[in-house]
């Protein structure tokens, strides 16, 4: 069994300084998949962020007979090389699916090269009910055959994909990703109408293009690839992780801190720096990076927040704003629009002493002067990022476990913090306390 380990953070330094923005995990899991799209020639990717999502990604792509060079590239990241001749296996083992939601993506490339796919029902972080139908409708609408029992799902296409028309209920980012994917080498032209106009669609498209795709669109409502027989290499870069730059400078403003992150996601940012700027901090966005100045004592105006699809608020900054709002001069109300369970960090935030209430898809965040540093343990990805930001800005000492989330999608967070002057450090084995010691205080849900 692996060891217990923890972070353990010190509270109540203000974070200063300059750190480089890192490449983003929701953008490196497709460009991965997409790699098995190219037959010939070698997909060659950069600023991959050394994470254990992708970790698990280059496993299925290894599983399926590809072959990966990890190499180490700057600021810790990876340079990634893929070659993915034939033959390809078309079974991703389900242990490996189970890790990571994210190999859902691998059911369009393998229809569009192989024909074939089998995986199982997709794993993750635990934010409610996450279906895949609108992944298979829209593959269905190509001319795949798909069939689900037992936990596993086959598709097929003998004869190939076709393209086709198809209109996605709600703007989602994999299932947008997965059908340009599959649409890269269908015959013929797929329209995409209602897709998901995130920044990790257009550099999707930006690498299939590159390596001979014809998608036009990405990044607006209607998307159009027109298929073609093949795909060659392609050397990529991926793009800035916006939501780990959204973390760090919300570290920085709930500590009365000044940072600045280096890199290009300004734009990609827009809404959350409109939030950060009504919570009283000082915000300077330019074409090189964005950096923060927070709010005495890192105590925020209250602010009114609505999660809603690219351009809107992300809902991947939402926990992590809720520990920022959770010491400002007022209440503050957080609505989830994205997901139906995304408040787990709530609970823990209130064993710090924040005062939250969760009534369904809201909650009402009355900002309390000063949070108090207890072990908490952390449910998934964000809470994780949550929690570490509650603890940077709480009183004392927090242990924050749960660190295999964490892991998923921050590289190098402690080592990060720590460059910014945060006390923060791993803890392993005997050490680390586990948070259980502690009564759950209780969160109104409903
Ligand atoms: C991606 C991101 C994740 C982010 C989310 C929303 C990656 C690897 N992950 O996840 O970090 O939180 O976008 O910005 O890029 N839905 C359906 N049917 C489907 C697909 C989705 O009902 O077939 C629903 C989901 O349950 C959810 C909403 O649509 O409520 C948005 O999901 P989606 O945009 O697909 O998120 P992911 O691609 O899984």
């Amino acid at each position: 069994m692996a060891a217990v380990a923890i972070l353990r953070v010190d509270g109540g330094t203000a974070l200063r300084g300059v750190l480089p923005t890192l490449g983003a995990k929701n953008a490196a899991l497709p460009l991965l998949a997409a790699s098995l799209l190219t037959a010939e020639g070698e997909t060659e990717l950069l600023a991959v962020p050394r994470l254990t999502d992708v970790d698990v990604m280059v496993e299925i792509l290894r599983t399926l007979g590809a072959q990966v060079a990890v190499e180490p590239w700057v600021n810790g990241q990876q340079r990634l090389c893929v070659r993915a001749a034939e033959p390809l296996d078309t079974t991703v083992p389900p242990h490996l699916m189970a890790r990571m939601r994210s190999s859902v993506f691998l059911l369009g490339p393998l229809l569009a090269r192989v024909g074939r796919a089998r995986i199982a029902y997709p794993g993750g972080c635990d934010i409610g009910s996450r279906p895949i139908d609108l992944h298979l409708r829209g593959l269905a609408r190509m001319g795949a055959r798909i069939e689900e029992r037992d936990g596993e799902i086959e598709a097929s296409a003998p004869g190939g994909l076709a393209g086709a028309y198809i209109r996605l209920d709600l703007p989602s980012v994999g299932a947008t990703e997965n059908l340009m994917m599959a649409a890269a080498l269908a015959r013929g032209e797929t329209v995409i109408e209602g897709a998901a106009r995130e920044p990790e669609v257009v550099d999707l498209a930006r690498m299939l293009n590159a390596a001979g795709a014809v998608v036009t669109g990405a990044g607006e409502r209607v998307v159009r690839v027109r298929g073609v027989n093949a795909l060659g290499g392609v050397r990529h870069r991926v793009i800035p992780d916006r939501i780990e730059a959204g973390t760090i400078l919300l570290a920085g403003a709930a500590t009365g801190g000044e940072v600045r992150v280096e890199g290009p996601v300004a734009p990609s940012l827009e809404a959350f720096i409109a939030v950060l700027r009504e919570s009283g901090a000082e915000v300077e966005a330019d074409a090189d990076g964005v950096e923060v100045r927070g709010p005495a004592e890192g105590r925020a105006h209250p602010v009114d927040v609505r999660t809603a699809p690219h351009p809107g608020f992300p809902t991947d900054l939402q926990p992590v704003l809720m520990a920022y709002l959770a010491r400002a001069h007022g209440t503050s109300v957080v609505q989830e629009t994205i997901f139906e369970n995304r408040f787990g960090h709530a609970s823990a935030l209130v064993r710090m002493g924040a005062r939250v209430r969760v009534v369904g898809r809201t909650a009402v965040v009355d900002g309390v002067e000063r949070l108090r540093g207890v072990p908490v343990a952390a449910g998934d990805l964000r809470a994780a990022g949550a929690l570490v930001v509650a603890a940077l800005g709480a009183e004392g000492s927090t242990d924050v476990a749960g660190l295999g989330h964490l892991e998923r999608g921050y590289q190098d967070l402690d080592a990060r913090l720590t460059a910014l002057g945060a006390k923060v450090r791993r803890v392993e084995g005997e050490a680390a306390r586990p948070p259980t010691a502690v009564p759950e205080p209780a969160v109104q849900a409903s």
